[in-house]
Parts: C-alpha cells; sequence; structure tokens
C-alpha cells in the first residue's frame, strides 16, 4: 500500500466548528501526555450516541479518522469486535532519525494515521516500503511527508517509517542549535485486527484533569452530542505528491539501513537541494531514484594531466572570500565534532604528512553537503578563474583537519598528491598556523576563505600557538 496523504476539512459544513483552531488545541493537548502513553479508544459511544455523555472533539477526530481508514482501505464497516483502535500523542523528538516499523502481534494488518499537528519543514516523515519478508532496502518506493496542520499521512504496517532529519537546521533561523527544536506534534492513530494488551482505555477526564491542572481553559475540545452524528473530521484525499528524481548513489540502501538498525544521531540533508524549492507547493514527495551516475564524483582514477600544469596560468594561487558563511563553517565543525566524539580522529591517513583528521564520507551530512553542493562551486570557481572547461574531475581525498596545541600542531613542507588541492578554513580565534608556499607567499587565511593551490605549489604551516584550527580539504583530479 502506498501510503496516502489526506487533509482535514478545516471549513465544517456545519459552520459550527473551526477544525484548524481545533487542531491548535491538539497541539496543546500533546504536551500533556507522557511519551509512548498510549491508549486503546472506545468506539461504541460513538456508535451508539448517548444524549447525556460528554463528548470531545478529540475522540471524535480519532472515531472520524479509524472510521474513514476502515471504510476506504479495508473496505469494511467499522465494528468494535473486529477493529482495534489506539492513539498517543507525540511531542518532543530527539535529535534525529527513529525509523521503525509499526508492527502488531501476529503480523496482523495495521493502518496507522499520523495527524501532524504544526507546521514543520525540517524534519518530514521518511516512509519507505517494503516486500513482505523482505529485509532488504531496495532503492524504490521512498516517500517525504513535511508536517503540515490538518494533513495526515496513513499508511501500513509494511512501511519503515519515522524521523528522518534531512536538514536539522531551520531555514527563516539558521542555527545548529535548532537541531534539537525540529519537534514534530503528532496524533498517531493505529488500527489493528488484533486486540492490544495491557493498554489502558482512554478516559476524557485524565486529559480534562491534567489541562485543568496547567489551567488551561478545555471549553475548545468539549462538543455538543447532535455533532456525532455527522463526519465532522472530513478527510479530502490530496494528490499533490510531487516525483523528485534523485541520484542513487546519494542514498544508497545503507544509510537506510543504518539508521535502522542503529538509530544514530544522523541527518540527511541529501535532498535539500531537490526539495527545497518546492517545499511551499507540495509537502509530500515520492523520491524516485536515477542510477544514472550523473555526481560529480567519478570513479576514474588516470593520472592527471601534468601538462596543464606546465601552463603559467596556473602557477596563480586562489584565494576567494566568504566562500562558506559562518553557519555552515560552524555547522560542519559541529557535525565533525559530533562524529570525532564517537569515533575519535584518525592520525593514520597520511604516512609521509601526517594530519589529525577525519575522512568527511565518513560524516553522512557534510558528506552528502559538498558532493552535492560543494564540489560543482570549487569546479566552478577553477574553470571561471582559470579559463579552462573541467570534463571531469576526481576527488582523490576529501577531509577535515585538526590543528590544536596538544595534537598536530602543525605540518611540514610537502606538495600534496592532486592536480589542485581546494582548502577552506572553517573558523578563527587561534594564532599561529600561517600557510607558507615555498615561493615566500603567506596566507592568513580567514574563516569561510577558499585557497586553490596546485602539486607544483609546496607549502607548509606554521606550529600553533593557540586555540583550534579546523580546515576543510579537497584533493582535485583533473581528468
Ligand atoms: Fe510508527
Ligand atoms: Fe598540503
Amino acid at each position: 500500500m502506498i501510503p496516502i496523504e489526506y487533509h482535514i476539512d478545516t471549513s465544517s459544513f456545519l459552520n459550527i466548528i473551526d477544525n484548524n483552531k481545533i487542531i491548535d488545541f491538539f497541539f496543546i493537548c500533546s504536551s500533556m501526555f507522557q511519551i509512548k502513553e498510549e491508549f486503546l479508544f472506545n468506539p461504541k459511544k460513538y456508535l451508539d450516541i448517548y444524549p447525556q455523555e460528554q463528548y470531545d472533539y478529540l475522540q471524535k477526530a480519532i472515531f472520524d479518522i479509524a472510521k474513514h481508514n476502515i471504510n476506504e482501505l479495508w473496505n469494511e464497516n467499522i465494528d468494535i469486535n473486529k477493529h482495534f483502535i489506539t492513539f498517543w500523542f507525540k511531542n518532543i523528538s530527539d535529535c534525529c532519525s527513529d525509523l521503525h516499523f509499526d508492527t502488531s502481534e501476529n503480523d496482523k494488518d495495521t493502518i496507522t494515521s499520523i495527524l501532524y499537528l504544526h507546521d514543520n519543514y525540517v524534519s518530514p516523515t521518511f516512509l519507505m516500503l517494503m516486500q513482505n519478508g523482505d529485509d532488504k532496502y531496495k532503492l524504490n518506493d521512498f516517500f517525504l511527508s513535511f508536517p503540515k496542520k490538518g494533513r495526515i499521512i496513513t499508511f501500513n504496517n509494511k512501511t519503515l517509517h519515522g524521523k528522518f532529519d534531512m536538514f536539522c537546521i531551520n531555514q527563516e533561523n539558521f542555527s545548529i542549535d535548532n537541531c534539537k527544536n525540529n519537534d514534530r506534534s503528532l496524533l498517531v492513530i493505529k488500527i489493528t485486527k488484533e486486540k492490544p494488551k495491557l493498554i489502558p482505555v482512554f478516559d476524557l477526564n485524565l486529559l480534562l484533569y491534567r489541562l485543568n491542572s496547567k489551567q488551561i481553559d478545555f471549553n475548545i475540545l468539549l462538543s455538543d452530542p447532535d455533532l456525532y452524528s455527522y463526519n465532522v473530521f472530513n478527510l479530502n484525499k490530496l494528490s499533490n505528491c510531487k516525483d523528485i528524481e534523485c541520484p542513487a548513489k546519494l542514498f544508497n540502501s545503507e544509510i537506510i539501513y543504518d539508521a535502522y538498525i542503529n538509530k544514530p544521531s544522523f541527518q540527511l540533508n541529501i535532498f535539500k537541494d531537490y526539495i527545497i524549492k518546492n517545499i511551499d507547493s507540495h509537502n509530500f514527495f515520492h523520491i524516485i531514484p536515477s542510477f544514472d551516475n550523473d555526481s560529480n564524483i567519478v570513479e576514474n582514477t588516470q593520472s592527471p594531466d601534468d601538462d596543464l600544469l606546465k601552463q603559467k596560468k596556473f602557477n596563480q594561487r586562489l584565494i576567494k572570500s566568504n566562500f562558506f558563511n559562518d553557519i555552515i563553517c560552524d555547522w560542519i565543525i559541529f557535525e565533525t565534532e559530533k562524529y570525532a566524539q564517537a569515533e575519535g580522529w584518525s592520525t593514520e591517513r597520511h604516512e609521509f604528512y601526517p594530519t589529525t583528521d577525519i575522512e568527511i564520507e565518513k560524516i553522512n551530512s557534510v558528506f552528502s553537503f559538498c558532493t552535492s553542493v560543494v564540489i560543482s562551486e570549487i569546479k566552478s570557481v577553477i574553470e571561471n578563474s582559470y579559463k579552462v572547461t573541467l570534463e571531469k574531475i576526481n576527488i582523490l581525498d576529501l577531509f577535515i583537519v585538526k590543528y590544536d596545541e596538544t595534537n598536530q600542531k602543525s605540518l611540514d613542507k610537502h606538495n600534496d598528491i592532486s592536480t589542485f588541492t581546494a582548502s577552506i578554513l572553517l573558523n578563527d580565534n587561534f594564532n599561529g598556523c600561517d600557510v607558507i608556499y615555498d615561493d615566500g607567499f603567506t596566507v592568513l587565511q580567514e574563516k569561510g576563505q577558499l585557497i586553490i593551490h596546485n602539486k607544483n605549489h609546496y607549502h607548509e604551516v606554521s606550529p600553533i600557538i593557540n586555540g583550534i584550527r579546523y580546515v576543510l580539504i579537497f584533493f582535485i583530479e583533473i581528468i
């Protein structure tokens, strides 16, 4: 079953209630529950109306959504002996991925609906269809659903799903700290054909008691019993799913497997370039992996064209200020140190001129940023500055180096192995570490500044005096 997206009709035909306001109130309710505080919903009183009972829009929404799903997806009428409905709220999430399946005992059919209670453009729900009994992660049928208030995404228990951070940044307020603030507020409604065990039946008084103790006026939640004969929460199917083609190598099955099994603190900003321009008009995306290898990294490892470097124009080093802004620099350091906390820095990658470094390929988020954005930018800087056209380039090495007073302090004179080297300084607040070229030219690099030199340029790095220095380095081979 392909995930289906609905939205709740916010203009009730009765014109008595404003569904938008009620969903806003559900948002407030979401903070009244503990994490994973799941309840069994008893639909009996909603099938047989008891006028003396107290009714509420929360249970009405659950009932209307569940009834709709049972009718539409199972072609059955809601039956209290056959269909079991549970629900819970979610309003905080830890960074970052939490991919999982909603399984029920004996693998009975399950339908899950997620009702988004607010908009969130940075933390989509990832959905991936699995074949029956197939635990391989095929490169097909990925979906990303961005939370939008009043939207519902519905899927079955064969769908691997969960939070899968793409950006981990807020578009308006770009900051690494927002990584912790990309919460998604949800109401989750699950329907199974197996009676769940050890789940308490929901009692409205519990919610009212909690709201009351926080001095929150809950009158908007309470409903006129007359409304129970109507579908208050009408679901309209949305069909504006946007198909997005992405190079398959940007998103391989190992990344998903890793996110599913290891639940790492993990972001994937690979899709940013493909999706960000469509977010206003769509919030549901079908990702189609494209197997044409059009990445900037090519597998060819022919020797570089040394004749190219004999041309005088390449003796000129290139310096481009503000190649990265402060935010990008800070983010790369943040991601790198986060990785380093778990895995440490390596000191043995470069045999003759040892550096304290980390291969960027190991840091998924930064790697995807480099492959999808940075490499092509560097390529065009070289092309525009030297007035050449580079047909193909190969990245021989891509790493971040850390200089400090206790580990690597300096680097002896050497030349690099690649046709061109691009280095970007990621921070300031240190002293020392001047880049000194063989011909006496010394660079006091600025934060975010890009320097490009070639393999004829011998250079060294003077000792650090204090602080820490981070540099992102690309070894670029021209083919
Ligand atoms: Fe789930
Ligand atoms: Fe170097």
